[in-house]
């Protein structure tokens, strides 16, 4: 084997691996994210989501719609994802934490989550106005406009130690 081959061959371990741990990132749903945010000091995410019209949108799916996947993408985390990532999360939960912060398996963990360059190489994203525009657009059937400022400003939920 000449040179050129070598790294070429070595070129493709590289590559396959990384797509080995990209896909390795699955959707645990949010009651898992519940346990460590839901502290009433730490700015409640979990109830702060739940109170949202993502948590309720799947009952806007009537009947058929409900299994339709043209609606479900949109309207479910769990339905409009690579179904061999779907680990603990419900259809059923609506458009959750995931949709906009990325599969969690593998930065829930504390430690990793206290470190925002750690989470993010392990599938954490924070999320800007192109997450929203993923549901947000015309190929919904009742798309309103969306005004970035004014549609974050109804779902925000921060901390207020951490700013
Ligand atoms: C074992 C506890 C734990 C779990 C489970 C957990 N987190 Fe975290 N998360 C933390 C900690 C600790 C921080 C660091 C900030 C803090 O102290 O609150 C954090 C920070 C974050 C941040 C802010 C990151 C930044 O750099 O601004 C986001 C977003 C987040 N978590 C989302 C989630 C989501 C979504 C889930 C579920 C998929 C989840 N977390 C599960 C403990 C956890
Ligand atoms: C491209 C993403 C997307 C698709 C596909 C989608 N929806 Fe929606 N849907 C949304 C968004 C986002 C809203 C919130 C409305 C807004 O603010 O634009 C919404 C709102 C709704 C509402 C509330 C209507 C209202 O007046 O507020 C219903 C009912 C609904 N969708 C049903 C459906 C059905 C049924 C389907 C399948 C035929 C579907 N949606 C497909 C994203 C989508
Ligand atoms: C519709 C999208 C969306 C959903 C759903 C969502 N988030 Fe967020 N989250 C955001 C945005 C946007 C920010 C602000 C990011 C920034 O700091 O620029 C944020 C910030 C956060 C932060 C950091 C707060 C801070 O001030 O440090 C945490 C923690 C968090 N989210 C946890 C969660 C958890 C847990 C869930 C589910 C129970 C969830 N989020 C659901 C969009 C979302
Ligand atoms: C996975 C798809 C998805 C993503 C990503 C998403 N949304 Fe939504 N959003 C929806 C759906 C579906 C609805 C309709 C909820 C309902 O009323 O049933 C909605 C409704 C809303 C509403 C209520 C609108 C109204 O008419 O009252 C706001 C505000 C909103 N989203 C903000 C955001 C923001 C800000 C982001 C990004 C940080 C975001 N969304 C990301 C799917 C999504």
């Amino acid at each position: 084997m000449n040179y050129k081959k070598i790294i070429f061959l070595l070129g493709l371990v590289i590559c396959s691996i990384a797509v080995v741990n990209a896909q390795d990132f699955k959707y645990i749903g949010a009651a898992k994210c519940k346990m460590c945010h839901n502290k009433a000091e730490k700015g409640q995410q979990f109830t702060q989501w739940a109170a949202s019209p993502h948590a309720k949108t799947m009952a806007r799916l009537k009947g058929a719609e409900a299994k339709d996947p043209k609606c479900l993408k949109c309207h479910s985390t769990a339905a409009g994802v690579d179904q061999a990532l779907v680990a603990t999360i419900t259809v059923a939960e609506g458009v959750s934490c995931e949709s906009c912060h990325g599969p969690g398996s593998a930065y829930k963990v504390a430690t990793t989550m206290k470190d925002r360059k750690l989470a993010m190489a392990k599938g954490m994203i924070i999320p800007d106005e192109k997450t929203c525009k993923k549901c947000h657009n015309e190929q919904s059937p009742h798309y309103k406009g969306f005004n970035y400022k004014e549609y974050l400003a109804k779902v925000m939920h921060d901390d207020p130690t951490t700013k």
